[in-house]
């Protein structure tokens, strides 16, 4: 388990990939949902059933482990959708998990969750039918150690899913298109004053400070899908499958973060939220029905893993 690091020690001294992660998913938990525009209702439903239709072979598992967990998006929405018969779930990050657990009672899920490190997991081996994660493998030092502890813990013949993890190229095009909307923006402001942010000035709590501090700290990977592919066969996982998610959605919607964080407030306006959201839908159709037939997939921007245990 990492070690806790003080907030305050923050500047003082480098801290670990593995405790910066403690640090800042602890003070990002409570607005997690509202940042992510994470929810528990059709949409969110929708988009994690639609990922677990294309890569899972079955339509339920009885006893599933999520890793990385976070406030409960991947797993719990998968519950809803019905592929989840016993929710376990486990982050390093206290503050997650309470999130997690707060969010299962209000849905009426009566989920187990544990603080626990991925890469050595306190659960005993052959324990789950299906372990799943999502955007959680890239934060982890070593996701190698992930993969062997998942298939550890699974049963013989138990399937591993992880979906939301960046490409190296999907991530690199992606943030280029945000560097090029930012600097396009920045010098727009310039002609244009209503276009300019009041500057941000001193964060007001010690969450807030840790929030600015350690945004890029926490992702330590991006992942060729052949490479994944590869890392999940060495860990003892047979009937791999990597496919990739989301080109021209990603790409544009890159650029509508960028905006919304240089806009000022007020600025985008009430239907702002539903137009990009509206243009993301269609733009992944495009991606999923069309371009994912011709473009390789290592230039989308998220890959999916599915893996079972050998018997
Ligand atoms: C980007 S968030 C994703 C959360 C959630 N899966 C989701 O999709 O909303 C990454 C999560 O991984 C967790 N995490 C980071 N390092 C970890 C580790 N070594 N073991 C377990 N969880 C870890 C973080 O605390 C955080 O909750």
């Amino acid at each position: 388990m990492a070690q806790r690091v003080e907030s305050s020690q923050v500047e003082a001294r480098p801290v670990d990939p593995k405790s910066a992660n403690v640090l800042y998913h602890d003070a990002a938990a409570r607005t997690y949902d509202a940042k992510w525009a994470i929810s528990f209702d059709d949409r969110c439903i929708s988009y994690v059933g639609e990922r677990a239709e294309r890569m899972l072979p079955r339509a339920r598992y009885e006893r599933v482990l999520e890793l990385g967990c976070g406030t409960g998006f991947f797993l719990l929405n998968l519950w809803q959708a019905g592929f989840a018969g016993e929710v376990h779930a486990s982050d390093i990050s206290p503050g997650m998990v309470a999130a997690f657990l707060e969010t299962a009672r209000t849905l009426g899920c009566d989920a187990r969750a544990r603080v626990a490190d991925a890469e050595s997991l306190p659960y005993p081996d052959g324990s789950f039918d299906l372990v799943v994660g999502h955007a959680f493998l890239h934060h982890i030092p070593d996701p190698s150690r992930v993969l062997r502890e998942a298939r550890r813990v699974l049963r013989p013949g138990g399937s591993v899913f992880v979906a939301g993890e960046p490409t190296v190229l999907g991530d690199r095009m992606a943030r280029s298109v945000g560097r090029v909307t930012s600097r396009s923006w920045r010098a727009a402001a310039r002609a244009v004053p209503r276009l300019r942010k009041p500057h941000p000035g001193e964060p007001s709590s010690e969450a807030d400070r840790v929030l600015r501090d350690f945004e890029w700290r926490v992702d330590l990977h991006t992942f060729d899908p052949s490479g994944l592919a590869d890392m999940a066969r060495t860990a003892g996982f047979r009937e791999v499958r990597v496919e990739t998610e989301e080109l021209a959605s990603s790409l544009v919607g890159w650029a509508v973060r960028t905006i919304e964080a240089e806009a000022p407030p007020g600025l985008l306006g009430d239907r702002w939220g539903a137009f990009a959201y509206r243009t993301y839908r269609r733009l992944y159709a495009l991606d999923r029905d069309l371009l994912y037939r011709f473009v390789p997939k290592r230039l989308f921007y998220n890959a999916l893993l599915y893996g079972e245990r050998r018997g």
